[in-house]
């Protein structure tokens, strides 16, 4: 049997996993840059993969049962993302590449996070991608994955933590937010933000921080927040399953593992008769095994490169701007 070795470094988790050559996850190990009250400063995410690539890299080879030497390829995720962090993934990589003299398959987080959802039984989906840096409406058609709809602004999870981390309560703020939510029931109305198929955070954001300096409960603040923005996220889902006229609904991003977004998420999809999907949350938040599973497909359609001055980071790259060759 052949093996590939995937390394994920886009933002604040390091990851690394093995896969055997017919998509089998094998191990999926994953080390996060966490904190007690501050935000995340890159510079110390890129200290943190440093410290922790040796000991993921190594414990993901002994959870798969294999020796490196018995790696085929490896793919990483080149893009988007926070530079210092990609960096420090492609320097890993590489150097592991020139000494096994491996081929390289750079990938594009968003579409792993998209494409890892088949293993869930979705087949054509639309994608509802709500992650921290990120927030999308996304389809397949016609040779890339078209961007629907998505954020104004901030990603709906850095905006879940920047409350959070006014409120005091460390990073990241997703879960931490969703327990004081599950401890209210009262709805404080908020600004709604939805313009065709995007939505806005930056008004909601303001109004939040106002409420809590004027002593709203933080309870109450969580359980509302969580009501308005995932209805928004729910009402351009729906938009865009209407739009293509697909039947799918698939989450993805780590705050789709949050209960209340899947629970919205299905009532919507069977009040309309659609089916709804959701990886485990071990595939959700960021993960190196979801960098394999496309990576694999796109080694097998060809697309690894021993020429490694031909691989650099792309902070930046866009969903829509990936050519689709392997599908
Ligand atoms: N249960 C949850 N509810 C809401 N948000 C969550 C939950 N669990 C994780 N998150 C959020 O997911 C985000 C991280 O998503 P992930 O896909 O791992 O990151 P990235 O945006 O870097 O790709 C963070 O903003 C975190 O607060
Ligand atoms: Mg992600």
């Amino acid at each position: 049997m052949k093996y590939l070795l995937a390394i994920e470094t886009t933002a604040h988790t390091f990851g690394a996993a093995v896969l055997d050559f017919n998509g089998k996850i094998l191990s999926n190990i994953t080390d996060s840059y966490t904190t007690e009250s501050g935000g995340m400063i890159p510079l110390e995410v890129r200290k943190h993969h440093k410290k922790v690539a040796p000991e993921v890299y190594q414990k993901a080879l002994d959870e798969a049962g294999i020796k490196e030497d018995q790696i085929e390829a490896i793919a990483f995720s080149n893009a988007p993302g926070l530079a210092p962090c990609l960096l420090e993934g492609m320097e890993f990589v590489k150097k592991t590449a020139k000494r096994l003299n491996l081929p390289i398959i750079p990938i594009n987080h968003c579409i792993a996070h998209l494409e890892i959802g088949e293993t869930t039984g979705a087949k054509d989906p639309v994608l509802l991608y709500a992650s921290g840096a990120n927030t999308q409406v996304i389809a397949y058609e016609a040779g890339k994955y078209r961007v629907f709809g998505e954020t104004l602004d901030l990603g709906v999870g850095n905006f879940i933590d920047t409350f959070a981390r006014y409120a005091g309560l460390g990073f990241p703020g997703g879960p931490k937010i969703m327990k004081l939510a599950e401890q209210s029931n009262n709805l404080i109305e908020l600004p709604y933000s939805v313009k065709g198929m995007d939505v806005a955070f930056s008004g909601l954001q303001t109004k939040l921080k106002q409420l809590l300096d004027n002593g709203e409960k933080i309870e109450d603040l969580s359980f509302s927040m969580q009501e308005t923005v995932f209805a928004m996220l729910v009402e351009v889902a729906e938009r865009a399953l209407a739009h293509t006229g697909k039947k799918e609904l698939l989450l993805g991003g780590g705050v789709a593992c949050n209960k209340r977004l899947q629970e919205m998420c299905k009532i919507m999809c069977e009040e309309r008769g659609a089916k709804f999907f959701c990886p485990p949350n071990s595939l959700l938040v960021d993960n190196a095994a979801m960098i394999g599973y496309l990576g694999l497909k796109m080694y097998k359609a060809g697309l690894g490169t021993k020429d490694l001055d031909s691989i650099d980071i792309k902070p930046r790259e866009r969903t829509d701007e990936v050519t689709v060759t392997w599908k």
